[in-house]
């Protein structure tokens, strides 16, 4: 069993917000020291408890700023246990050499299964008969209601929600095309289009999985709209500026478009509130609302506590950064019996050659060595193979471009 040279044992966590239990559950496995607080905190009272805190845990309400990275002095990584990592100060923890993490990816199921479910509903205008039922009104209609079986899916924007869609629909009999500006790998029988004219001009339901990109922005306004086939629906549980929502609702007041499904919105309240929902869209005909809930389950809570705290793990156990959005990326296996050193240092010309005299002075043999830089800082990864490891460690934080020398194993 390898060692870290600081004791797992002393590796303190602090995570905000109630994050889930899994992620507490994980750091205990590996012997940290975890304290789970269920608020967040200002920064200021976040920058008094950061003297000796190793790991960092929040998700969005927990403002990161440069003071509570300046008074993390023993701060390793830090967690978004969230989508976003806006809250953040990401320049400061890139020049403190803190790599920063978060769960992009980690709703993708629970949005797929969402759409998949409307797709569904639009098609037999679930939304309608039970606002009806709940008005009272009993109407048992199946005029223009339709099984989804042997319609066509058009997926605008093939990426981890997109293709996961695809696979769904298929299982349920639909043809499914994609449109996307990167060339992927069809799964199954999905099929991509040369463009999205083509996708709208096809397809029985649009249903889009964009970023929110200059070229995304009110992608789908009047003009695409019409290229849609008569009776279509739209879903968009992508970003809220992806669709001109009077066009969309000009499209359904006219009957163009049979229906639609929306998730996201131009413009969103930040919180739960009595205020009231205002949207050209409410009261139009199978026309489903929801209020950004695309991946708001519990198992993406989970997922979410699960890949960011594995993220930190392996970071603090064997330095890797694969994923951090502030962090030259890199990932390397340990090679067996040498010693781990990480470096991160400002990323001026010269680095390299100066850790490499250090290494040669100090007669070390080097197993790997990886570096990756972003315009700021340099990380590198190193596995010597002979133990004066501490030495080079110390000689290595010594020069005067070192931000952050650690040891491992
Ligand atoms: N409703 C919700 O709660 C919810 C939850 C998660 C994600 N989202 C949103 O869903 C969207 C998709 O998420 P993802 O995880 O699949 O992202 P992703 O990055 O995996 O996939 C996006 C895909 O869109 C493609 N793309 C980019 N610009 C394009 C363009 N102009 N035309 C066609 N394709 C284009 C990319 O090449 C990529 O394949 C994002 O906007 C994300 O913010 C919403």
């Amino acid at each position: 069993m390898s060692q870290t040279s600081f004791p797992k044992n002393k590796i303190k966590v602090l995570l905000l917000e109630g994050i889930h239990p899994g992620a507490k559950a994980l750091f205990e496995k590996e012997t940290f020291q975890v304290e789970l607080l269920k608020q967040a905190l200002e920064p200021a009272e976040l920058a008094a408890r950061m003297a000796d805190v190793h790991i960092l845990g929040i998700r969005s309400k927990t403002h990161v700023t440069k003071e509570v990275l300046d008074a993390g002095k023993r701060l390793l990584t830090l967690g978004c246990f969230c989508i976003g990592t806006n809250q953040v100060d990401l320049e400061a923890a890139n020049a403190h050499g803190v790599p920063v993490f978060n769960a992009p990816f980690s709703n993708t199921r629970s949005v797929a299964e969402l759409v998949i479910s409307e797709v569904v509903a639009l098609s037999r205008m679930l939304g309608d008969r039970s606002r009806e039922m709940h008005d009272g009104k009993w109407r048992k209609v199946a005029t223009n209601c339709h099984e989804v079986r042997g319609k066509t899916l058009g997926i605008v924007g093939y990426g981890h929600i997109g293709s996961q869609v695809g696979v769904l629909a298929e299982a349920m009999g639909l043809r499914v095309l994609f449109y996307d500006i990167a060339t992927k790998l069809p799964m199954g029988n999905n099929r991509p289009t040369a463009s999205l004219g083509e996708l709208l001009g096809e397809s029985d339901f649009v249903t889009l999985h964009v970023p929110a990109t200059r070229e995304t922005h009110e992608m789908i306004g009047t003009a695409e709209l019409a290229r849609m086939k008569k009776g279509a629906h739209l879903l968009n549980l992508s970003r809220g500026t992806v669709v001109v929502i009077p066009a969309l609702a000009e499209a359904i007041r006219s009957g163009h478009v049979a229906g639609a499904a929306v998730d996201v919105y131009p413009h969103e309240p930040a919180a739960n509130s009595s205020n009231e929902f205002t949207s050209e869209l409410r009261g139009l005909p199978n026309v489903i609302l929801t209020p950004h809930i695309g991946g708001s389950t519990e198992e993406a809570q989970e997922s979410i506590g699960t890949e960011v705290a594995t993220s930190l793990i392996k970071f603090t156990n064997a330095g890797a950064t694969t994923g951090a959005v502030n962090f030259p990326q890199v990932e390397v296996p340990q090679a067996k019996g040498t010693h781990r050193i990480l470096n991160v240092h400002r990323n001026v010309p010269g680095v390299l050659g100066a850790v490499n005299r250090i290494v040669s002075e100090l007669g070390a043999n080097i197993r790997t060595q990886v570096l990756a830089t972003d315009p700021t800082v340099g990380y590198l990864v190193m596995d010597l193979e002979h133990d004066v490891s501490n030495d080079v460690a110390k000689a290595m934080a010594a020069l005067s471009t070192n931000i952050r020398t650690r040891i491992l194993y």
